[in-house]
This record gives structure tokens, sequence and C-alpha cells, in this order.
């Protein structure tokens, strides 16, 4: 049988730790490596509060190939969930070498590492941006897939076809999730999401506009071709999407084939201003917004077909934005 133990990079991040803490109560020991830039040690301290357990904990980047290798060896690491990279898009578009030689090379050296150690299994966190705006909707895992609109869409789109072309090697089983919007908190509280800066993500934006800590929030256009103007988005809680990693750690160890990509989403699509509005009813707070211009670079509308993660992973979304709204709320409220 195959070892529990699950090393998950950048597991102190935002989608890792409550990953972490979803391993945990599941019977797996996650050994989490980051290197604390965009993620804080207190996280750790959450993630034991809510589990009673504190994971093994190793600050390091995941382009030192060789201390990777001896954690992978020591650790008699099973499986590989990997977060570990940039993400914000505006900031890919200013920097595009540093998002390509963190995400792209990141993963390399993972793979690499993984090689060297023997370590089969890797679970990759990818992002409905693959499918830009699609002209069919629900997006299903068949969907073409457009060229990227950023530089960080593009490392995507890249780190899934090397996972792809190495895994036809046989040194190595993927499975690509393909997350749509990530959003809401630990209902605890303990854990969540921590925004460096201004936030781009809606979620936070909001929160911290309820906060106080910006003055208003501005809704990116509402002449969109949707019912009420505004984009619509499938925006996923931390808690689901956590729990589709666990099942992708269970599915890996059983399937034959090599490589396998899940659309992770709820299959429901909402629009900003159902998300504002849901945010003030759900928690009986008036939020300052107003309409402007469309951002550069949004699409339209998308939501998922989850079908497949359904039936070959057993995972669905128990839960809903009415949830994400007023977990995001509780968790922004503790914050200093
Ligand atoms: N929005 C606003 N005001 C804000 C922030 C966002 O109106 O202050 C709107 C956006 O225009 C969009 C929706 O809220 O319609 C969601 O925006 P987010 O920035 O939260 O999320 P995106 O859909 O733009 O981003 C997601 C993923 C990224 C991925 C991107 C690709 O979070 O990882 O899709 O388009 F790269």
């Amino acid at each position: 049988m195959s070892s529990k133990n699950i090393l998950v990079t950048g597991g102190l991040g935002f989608i890792g730790s409550h990953t972490v803490v979803e391993l945990i109560n599941a019977g797996y020991f996650p050994i989490i490596i980051d290197n604390l830039s965009n993620s804080d040690l207190k996280v750790l301290d959450g993630i034991e509060k809510i589990t009673g357990k504190k994971p093994v904990f190793y600050n390091l980047d995941i382009l030192q190939t060789d201390d990777l290798e001896k954690i992978l060896n020591v650790n008699n690491i099973s499986s590989v969930i990997h977060f570990a990279a940039y993400k914000a898009v505006g900031e890919s578009v200013e920097k595009p070498l540093d998002y390509y030689y963190n995400n792209v090379s990141g993963i390399i050296s993972l793979l690499k590492a993984m090689q060297n150690s023997n370590v089969k299994n890797i679970i990759f966190s990818s992002s409905c941006t693959v499918y830009g705006q699609a002209a069919d909707l629900p997006v299903t895992e068949r969907t073409p897939l457009i060229k990227a609109e950023s530089p960080y869409g593009n490392t995507k789109k890249i780190c899934e076809e090397i996972l792809y072309d190495f895994s036809k090697t046989g040194n190595v089983k993927v499975v690509s999730l393909r997350y749509f919007n990530p959003a809401g908190a630990h209902k605890s509280s303990l854990i969540g999401e921590l925004p460096l800066g201004i936030p781009n993500n809606l979620i936070p934006y909001i929160t911290q506009t309820a906060a106080g800590l910006r003055n208003i929030l501005t809704i990116f256009g509402n002449n969109y071709n949707t019912p009420d103007g505004t984009c619509i988005r499938d925006y996923i809680h931390v808690v689901d999407l956590a729990l589709a990693h666990v099942k992708s750690v269970e599915f890996i160890n059983k399937f034959t084939d090599n490589y396998e990509v899940f659309n992770i989403g709820t299959g429901k699509g909402t629009s900003v201003l159902e998300i504002v509005n849901t945010f003030e009813n759900i928690n009986f707070v008036k939020l300052n917004y107003s309409i402007g211009e469309r951002r550069k670079g949004d699409i339209e509308q998308i939501w998922a077909d989850c079908k497949k993660a359904n039936s070959l992973l057993g995972w669905e979304a128990k839960l809903d934005i009415s949830d994400i709204v007023k977990d995001a709320w509780n968790w922004q409220k503790q914050l200093d």
C-alpha cells in the first residue's frame, strides 16, 4: 500500500492551507514546503488549531531541486500536490520573466526531483483561464484551449503541456485540476485568503471594502451580454476545492492512465452584481460600489461542466455563493 505522506508545495497559501486541513481530516500526513513569498508562518498555527495536528513544514523554494529530492526521499512521499506558483494576472504582464521562471522552471525542478526520488503521482493546480472565452458554455474538459491572455495564464497552459509530455514517458501520473474562481474561507475563520496589497480578485476586494480598508468597489462593466450586464463566473468555495484534491489523491493511486484533467467548479454561473447583492443580504452589510469601465482582458462569462469530476473523482461542490460570502466576511472581520 502506498504511504499516506503527501508533499504539498505552497501548502501555506490560500488553497494549499485548506487542502492541508482536508488531507489531515481524511487521515493523510501532509508535508508542507513553502518559501513564504505569499504566505505567513501563522497559517501553520491555524491549521493546528483546526485539526489538532501540526504538519511537517520546510521553508524551501521549489527551484532548489536537490533539497526537494532529499525531502521527497526522507519523507517517503506517495503523491505531490503542487500549488507553489505566482498567481497575479496583472503582475504577470509587468514581470513575465519572473512568472515563467518561477512557475515553469518551478515545475521542471519539482518533476526532476520526483523522478530522481521515484515519486510518481502529481496533482497540479491549473486554471479555467486555459479556456479563455469559450464559444459554448458550460466548458467541458474537451473545450478547445486558446492562446492565453496573460503570461500567468500561459504558465498554466505550458505547465499542463510539460506534465502531459512527461506523463507519456511513464515516469509520472498526473491529475490536473482546472479551478474556476476559488473564494471563501474555512468556517472556523482560522485560515483564509491573505491578499498581498490591493486585492485583484472580486471577493477579497468586496470584504476589504466592507471592512473599510478600501473606499469603494468598482464593478468592471455592466454592458456585457449577460442578464444583468455584469460578468459571470463560477465561484467555488475553497473548502470544496480542497476536497477535490483529497479525492484526486485517492483517484491517482487507482487510475491506470497517466494523465487526466478535471474542471473544478460548481457548474453554476453567478454575475458580479449577484455576488454583491448576496454579500449584502447574507451579511446585513451595505457595500459601497459603483459601475466602472470594463477591465482589460476580462472574459464575459464562463462556468464549468463538472460531470467528469463528479463521476471519476466522486466529487461535487456542496457549498454555494451564500457560504462563500459568509465565510469570506467572517474571515475578514477577525483580521487585524
Ligand atoms: N471584478 C470587479 N471588480 C473588482 C474585481 C473583480 O468587478 O474589483 C469582476 C471582474 O471583472 C470579473 C469578476 O469580478 O468579472 C471576477 O474577477 P476576479 O479578478 O475575482 O477573477 P477572474 O475571473 O478575473 O480571475 C480568474 C482566476 C485567475 C485567472 C483568471 C483568468 O482567479 O486565476 O480567472 O481570467 F487567471
